[in-house]
């Protein structure tokens, strides 16, 4: 890992205890490296005016307006208040953290601030692709939304971020050749995790015939090492290369999860016209309030629920309507896909540009 990747921070916490608990986390993680601590407000304006750092660590209340002088804020509390989180908005911070429940969130936070800061990094377009609701068709539509983007000449990476069921590896069939080695995946990152750059990401990625790359997930007795902080490296380094990450999350809500949706710039929400997709849909915006999601409504039918019930229930015009079609269990159950030249195929070009533009405009 090159040394542009670790971002410089100024930390200020009240209890000084906490203050090092945090700043060793902070530096073991070897994605930012804590340059002065900060005890009080006068401290931390004084810090930052000299050092200028990529990212300001600290509790809401220690900032002084003007006191950041350009760096990023990151907001962290030992206790989640109204009070806290308000005072976080209004220094107009990028994130903030309970200590210590969500520190890798925290640093995944922190690196983001150097990445931003570093001139001339490229930073691929990220989109994670969410079914609150079992069976919705999270897969289908990652799936065939990287062929989409490789089909418009962008260079797309697939993450596989659900390790425990790995779907990615079958709807793709992502299997060894004859008797070849198993395609490499995520796993095999673990080791590595602390000086993962492009060239070992790109040793592991599995290319689909399609033209789109694949970090996979491992087979089930490694799926426990893949955790948050290693998913997230992963789609760091991708969207330094690539024009477009696209993130396959898992459909429970935790912090492997969690840690997959902050870097994204969309977030489709894949939801099917019954009642209780659309219960998820409403329950996984109540708790991911500050994520900017699209909602994708996947096998529409004649059904009770039509997509004019979305702009009623969630306020917003799906972004795309996926029809239901027979083919899809088949071919996703013998590893193909959908043919480019088909309706679906068709409305998978569509959201991949309308996406694009969104990035762009
Ligand atoms: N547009 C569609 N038309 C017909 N069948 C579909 C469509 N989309 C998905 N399916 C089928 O529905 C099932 C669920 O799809 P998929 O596995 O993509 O959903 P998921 O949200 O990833 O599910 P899980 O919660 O199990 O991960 C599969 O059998 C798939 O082939
Ligand atoms: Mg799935």
């Amino acid at each position: 890992m090159g040394t542009l990747d670790v971002a410089r921070v100024v930390l200020a916490l009240e209890e000084h205890d906490v203050a090092e608990e945090v700043m060793h986390f902070l530096d073991r993680s070897g994605r930012a490296r804590v340059v002065a601590m900060a005890g009080d407000d006068r401290q931390l304006a004084e810090a930052v005016r000299q050092l200028e750092p990529d990212a300001v660590v600290a509790q809401p209340g220690l900032v002084r307006p003007g006191a950041l002088n350009g760096s990023a804020l990151i907001a962290i509390e030992t206790r989640e208040t109204v009070g806290a989180l308000r005072a976080a908005i209004a220094a107009g911070a990028r994130g903030f953290f309970v200590w210590p429940a969500e520190r890798e969130l925290l640093v995944g936070a922190t690196a983001a601030a150097a990445t931003a800061s570093e001139p001339g990094a490229k930073r691929a377009f990220v989109v994670a692709v969410w079914g609150p609701r079992g069976g919705s068709g999270a897969t289908f539509v990652a799936t065939h939304l990287a062929a989409a983007f490789a089909r418009g000449k962008r260079e797309c990476v697939l993450v596989d971020a659900d390790p425990s069921y790995a779907d990615v590896t079958a709807a793709l069939g992502a299997f060894p050749e004859g008797e070849g080695p198993a395609p490499r995946t995520i796993a095999d990152l673990a080791p590595l995790e602390e000086e993962l750059d492009a060239a070992r990401l790109d040793e592991v990625l599995w290319t689909h015939p399609d033209g789109f790359r694949v970090l996979l997930a491992p087979e089930a007795p490694m799926a426990g090492i893949v955790g948050p902080r290693l998913l997230r490296r992963a789609i760091d380094e991708a969207a330094r290369s690539a024009d477009v990450v696209l993130t396959h999350l898992p459909r429970t809500i935790d912090e492997g999860m969690r840690v997959c949706v902050e870097p994204a710039d969309r977030v489709l929400l894949v939801l099917s016209l019954d009642v209780l997709s659309f219960r998820a849909g409403r329950r996984a915006l109540e708790q991911m309030p500050e994520a900017a999601l699209d909602i994708v409504v996947n096998r529409a039918a004649r059904a009770e629920v039509t997509p004019s019930d979305v702009v009623r229930v969630f306020g917003r015009e799906p972004i795309a309507v996926l029809p239901s079609d027979a083919r899809v269990t088949r071919a996703q159950d013998h590893g193909r896909l959908v043919p480019a030249r088909s309706r679906l195929g068709r409305a998978f070009d569509r959201l991949a540009s309308r996406l694009v533009e969104e990035d762009q405009g």
